[in-house]
């Protein structure tokens, strides 16, 4: 068990920056993702972690030790990549077995670790099989006994399912995270994709431009996103300017809306309200006796199967409410919105 940490890392490619300022600080056995647009710095940042590239500035320590310059073999890390890179001659047991033996590794401990591994990815049954005689996720988790076999420190995996069609996709990410915590192996996945990141991650780093933009769990990165570019990029749709006041009330283009002061430090100024599209709820008659009613007029409805988005317009604001799709309202009906003040997230103003 290793804990990772980032210390001021800035990374430049001749004049180019690619990561201007990181710290990161992975806990051990913790999987952690690195999440952003393409281009933002995340296979910079776990190629740094690795050992493959050099910060030009700042600190990586394993267990508080400084690893900057020690090279890739010397730090055992394992890496998986999008592409899975198996040897196509080779069966699955000798692909998986490959790193040990390069290793120079006694032929009886490759053989148990074998066995072992084998079980672990549940790939006993296809042992004698070649790459091609494969599936997609069934490679990809050959990629990931190879890797483990070898018992690295850390796990790293940078894009690992982007190849893959999105019902595997869902299957893979659960047996990742098993697998990850049966092991207790301290893991840094790499995505482009919010969702994945959340439904795999202990903790979530956003990378935009080179800079962690947030860290924290899927749960707070989500419902308390401390930007708006961060808000959008987790799936906000309801990103509205506002002003308000350290009392907890917003006040919006269309309506005043109460929310839980405390979340603005006791401080008043403007900002945006995020108001997340499945913490609305949608009442077809007015209700007096719930707080934060807006009126509108439904103008848009896409079903989903289990959920049915609506768009509401509001007068100023067309506001888009996610809802069970087990009962249908009609376009153009007259409604009212509510949301619970403890619901509301207002995204301050950087000053
Ligand atoms: N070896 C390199 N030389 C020059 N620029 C690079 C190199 N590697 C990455 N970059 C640049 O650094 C930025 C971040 O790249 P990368 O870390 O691969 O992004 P991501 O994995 O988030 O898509 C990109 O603009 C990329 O073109
Ligand atoms: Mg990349």
């Amino acid at each position: 068990m290793t804990n990772v940490q980032l210390k001021d890392v800035r990374k430049d490619f001749g004049s180019f920056t690619a990561i201007s300022h990181i710290d990161l600080d992975i806990a051990s056995g913790e999987l952690v993702a690195l999440l952003g647009p393409s281009g933002c710095g995340k296979t910079t940042t776990l190629r740094m972690i690795a050992g493959l590239e050099v910060p030009s500035q700042g600190h990586i320590l394993f267990d508080d030790e400084d690893v900057s310059e020690v090279p890739v073999q010397d730090r055992n890390v394992g890496m998986v990549f999008q592409r899975y890179a198996l040897f196509p001659h080779m069966s699955v047991e000798k692909n998986v077995m490959f790193g040990l033996k390069v290793r120079g590794t006694p032929k009886a401990e490759i053989e148990k670790r074998l066995e072992d591994i084998l079980d672990v990815v549940q790939l006993q049954q296809f042992r004698h099989r070649f790459p091609a005689q494969l599936s997609g996720g069934q490679m990809q988790r050959v990629a990931i006994a190879r890797t483990l076999i070898t018992n690295p420190s850390v796990l790293m995996m940078d894009e690992p399912l982007a190849n893959l069609d999105t019902k595997l996709r869902g299957e893979m990410r659960r047996f990742i995270r098993q697998l990850q915590q049966r092991l207790g192996i301290t893991t840094i996945f790499v995505t482009h994709d919010q969702i994945e990141a959340m439904e795999l991650a202990d903790r979530v780093a956003v990378i935009f431009d080179g800079k962690l933009a947030q860290y924290d769990a899927p749960d707070a990165l989500y419902q308390r996103p401390n930007s708006i570019e961060i808000a959008d990029f987790m799936g906000a749709s309801n990103i509205f300017p506002c002003s308000f006041s350290s009392d907890g009330i917003a006040v919006t283009s269309f309506g005043q809306l109460n929310f839980d002061a405390s979340i603005v430090e006791h401080r008043s100024g403007s900002g945006s309200i995020l108001l997340r599209s499945e913490a609305i709820d949608l009442l077809t008659e007015k209700d007096e006796t719930v707080e934060n009613v807006l009126p509108g007029k439904i103008i848009g409805r896409e079903f989903f199967g289990a959920t049915i988005n609506y768009s509401v317009d509001c007068g100023t604001a067309v506001i888009t409410v996610n809802e069970q799709s087990r009962r249908m309202v009609d376009v153009d009906q007259d409604v009212w919105l509510t949301i619970e003040s403890d619901q509301i997230w207002v995204i301050q103003e950087s000053v």
